[in-house]
């Protein structure tokens, strides 16, 4: 017992002294049993460079090239006879009506190639989460925290507009992530019309056309 209790206070000493303290500042470079990346070669913004012969770090644009990506001053990035239809489409580049409330019918042509368009995008970006049919039992939802995957099989979801769904998709939803970064919009409109042919597949009605 002596022995015991002699180990246990060594342990509680040795823990205290070595994790007790993290919270205090100190001066002292801290030790860095691995160092990852925190040192590595780099150029900072605005840093001097001696191998330039200007000195400077950041490297002027090139003359006579335009900076990509100013889409909406178009006729001045690109030529005054420039146009692209799709700018200001809130319709189909937000899912919304001018007026901001949600479009109720997707704004592209229903063609099989757009809804096995709306598979294969659905399988890759939606489905870990949501499930193949759309019923929020994806591969990850039972390590989720939090809340889970929604299941598109319910009143509200199958009533809700085409716009919304969209506007899901490219903005997320509460603890889910907003894709618009990685699918173009018309990818997003092809995952809802797939999401509609989901939410058929399991509530089939048999006076209903498609
Ligand atoms: C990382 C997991 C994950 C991925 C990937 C994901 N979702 Fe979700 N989604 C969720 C979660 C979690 C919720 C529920 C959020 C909540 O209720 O707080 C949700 C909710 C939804 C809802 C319900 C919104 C509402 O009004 O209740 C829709 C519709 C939806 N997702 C569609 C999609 C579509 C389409 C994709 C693919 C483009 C997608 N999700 C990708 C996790 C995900």
């Amino acid at each position: 017992m002596r022995i015991f209790l002699a180990i246990y206070v060594f342990v509680v000493i040795a823990a205290v002294s070595i994790l007790g303290f993290r919270g205090t500042t100190s001066t002292k470079p801290p030790l860095e049993v691995f160092p990852d990346m925190d040192r590595q070669a780099r150029y900072k913004p605005q840093a001097e460079n001696e191998f330039f012969a200007d000195g400077r770090n950041d490297r002027p644009v090139p003359a006579g090239t335009v900076a990509r990506g100013n889409y909406f001053n178009q006729k001045e990035v690109f030529s005054a006879d420039f146009e692209d239809k799709r700018l200001g489409d809130t319709v189909l580049l937000e899912g919304k009506n001018a007026d901001g409330s949600f479009v109720k019918k997707l704004p592209l042509e229903v063609s099989y190639e757009l809804i096995e368009q709306g598979r294969q995008k659905y399988d890759i970006f939606c489905g870990a989460c949501h499930g193949a049919a759309g019923d929020g039992k994806g591969v990850v939802q039972p390590y989720m925290v939090g809340a889970v995957p929604a299941n598109y099989h319910d009143d509200r979801l199958r009533s809700v507009e085409d716009g919304y769904m969209f506007d899901v998709i490219s903005n997320g939803f509460n603890q889910m992530l907003g894709l618009k970064d990685r699918l173009s919009p018309e990818e997003r409109w092809a995952i809802v019309l797939y999401m509609r042919a989901l939410q058929k597949s399991q509530n089939p009605v048999a006076e209903a056309g498609i």
